[in-house]
């Protein structure tokens, strides 16, 4: 299957090396019975997190229960705490679709992914969320900002209601949602670890730190990312049937769908306040948190380098489908298979083929200070150059060899090594992701019920994240495995539409913070 299809020279360095980069990247092949056998899994462990709490799948209930048509207006605020970034945002919705977007953007300190206190990361969170308001809505922030802070200290925190912007905030990670504004961590993912955070309140957490620098700000709606995407989605590109699934595949993977309330039988169980809920449409969204799909390992394909990445990890045997299909992990995979190539006598990568093999030190191209000897030290977008070169003698891989990861003088064949593997680790990354989409669709019987209306059938999904935007044929290799599952096959996955919800959440976040409002309203138009 994996053809070295541009191996330049037949001499026996380079035979080896190939015949090796082959052998490794043999063992990400993901083939068509375990695809369906993953659907099958897949579609069970769903049906046993609606049913109960501390399921692998989370299957979290979100209290939103029905996705914008496009008319919805007004102005709002919304933060995203996803993986890498945090980003806060204003936007106005125009009510035709359409929407204007204001945003700032930083990325989020190593240090504070593992804090001593949540204090330091929240603080550090609402302080971006001032010097956004100073820049972008300076008239708001001094009218406002200033009668607060005096009005606290003559009477403590009393306000009018007008002075106060709606804020969605996404918030990336699996939390127990008892409210549309309520939630309490449940677990850190994607290298997170501030252990005093957990079981805590995350929208109390921000609010309290917002309220500190007097802004006027009403944590609205407390939002995952998979959430915002799909009521984005839904906004932007209404269809008679709405969005049923919005799906990240980015630093983390996730998605969240629209399900019945009738087959979320958990609810009851939940409380009073969550029991309670009813809908018109009889309908909620339910965020699935699939980066634990199969943690107990039933059917996810594992090769030593996935159990080496995992036992290395902050959270091992946890997220485990996440670590096979994500960005976060897929550069560290790569990684190890590079650095079992390269400690291999037989086959070394990146030496010189005339050198003397067993004198590896003096042989080999790479410094020794490459980030490929660090944990996490290969970055996934290293990945996507890689299987998507299509340059003579792969020159722009061995540049970023080069450059990036302190490798000089790599050959093409190392390059056509590297680019094997990676091709293999991001074509098994789309075909395990096919696995989720396929088996929301088909639990959801999207498929069985057809009106012959090409419109009206066609099954909308919105995508957002770094590995479906970059990643080169992440969607041909996705949909290539929808249709090999039975109950799909080629109609099936041509019904299925997948359109990118660029920067969804925060959008998605709004729209979500504005039905918060009505509700609080009492309205409910
Ligand atoms: C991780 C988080 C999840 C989030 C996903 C994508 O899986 O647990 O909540 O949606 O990453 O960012």
């Amino acid at each position: 299957q994996y053809t070295p299809n541009r191996l330049y020279r037949q001499t026996p360095h380079s035979m080896a090396l190939a015949a090796a980069a082959e052998r490794i990247a043999a063992e990400f092949e993901y083939p068509k019975e375990q695809v369906q056998k993953g659907v099958t899994a897949f579609m069970r462990q769903m049906d046993e997190g609606l049913q109960v709490q501390g399921a692998t799948l989370s299957q979290i209930p979100t209290y939103v229960t029905a996705v914008p048509n496009g008319t919805e207006k007004g102005l709002y605020m919304a933060v995203d705490l996803g993986g890498t970034n945090f980003r806060v945002c204003s936007i106005q919705l125009h009510g035709n679709s359409t929407f204007s977007l204001t945003q700032s953007k930083v990325k989020i300190p190593g240090d504070l992914m593992t804090a001593k206190t949540s204090h330091e990361l929240f603080s550090f969170l609402a302080k971006q969320v001032e010097t956004f308001l100073k820049t972008h809505h300076g008239e708001h922030y001094s009218s406002h900002v200033e009668r607060r802070k005096k009005s606290s200290m003559l009477s403590g925190e009393s306000y009018s209601d007008e002075d106060v912007f709606s804020l969605g905030f996404t918030f990336s990670f699996p939390v127990q949602q008892y409210g549309i504004n309520k939630g309490t961590l449940i677990r850190w993912t994607k290298g997170f670890d501030i252990p005093d955070a957990v079981g805590k309140d995350v929208c109390a957490l921000l609010q309290k730190e917002l309220d500190a620098l007097h802004l006027p700000i009403r944590v609205a709606a407390l939002v995952n990312d998979t959430v915002g995407t799909l009521m984005a989605r839904s906004y932007t590109s209404p269809g008679k049937t709405g969005t049923l699934l919005g799906a990240i595949f980015g630093t983390g993977t996730n998605g969240a769908y629209v399900e019945k309330l009738s087959r979320l039988t958990k609810l009851a169980k939940m409380g009073p306040e969550a029991g309670d809920v009813e809908t018109s449409t009889g309908e909620m969204i339910v965020n699935t948190e699939w980066g634990s799909f199969d943690n107990h390992l039933s059917v996810l394909p594992t090769t030593s380098f996935d159990r080496t990445l995992d036992a290395a990890s902050n959270n091992p045997g946890i997220q485990m489908f996440e670590k096979r299909i994500s960005g976060m992990f897929l550069g560290e995979i790569l990684r190890r298979c590079l650095l079992a190539l390269i400690h291999d006598p037989s086959t070394p990568l990146f030496t010189d083929e005339h050198s003397n093999q067993n004198d590896m030190h003096s042989t080999t191209n790479i410094h020794d200070d490459s980030p490929l000897y660090r944990p996490h030290g290969l970055d996934t977008s290293f990945l996507s150059i890689a299987s998507g070169d299509a340059s003579p003698g792969l020159k722009v891989t061995r540049q970023a060899l080069d450059i990036e990861y302190g490798v000089s003088a790599a050959s093409a064949e190392d390059a056509e090594a590297v680019r094997l593997i990676s091709s293999a680790i991001g074509k098994r990354a789309a075909r395990l992701s096919a696995v989720a989409i396929a088996a929301v669709v088909l639990s959801t019987g999207k498929l069985t019920n057809t009106t012959g209306n090409a419109d009206d059938d066609t099954i909308d999904i919105g995508v957002d994240g770094s590995l479906v935007e970059f990643y080169p044929n992440f969607e041909d290799y996705l949909r290539e495995a929808l249709r090999e599952v039975p109950s799909i096959g080629p109609a099936g996955e041509q019904r299925i539409r997948i359109g990118i919800a660029k920067d969804g959440s925060g959008v998605g976040a709004a729209l979500i913070a504005l039905v918060a409002e009505r509700e609080r309203a009492g309205g409910n138009a």
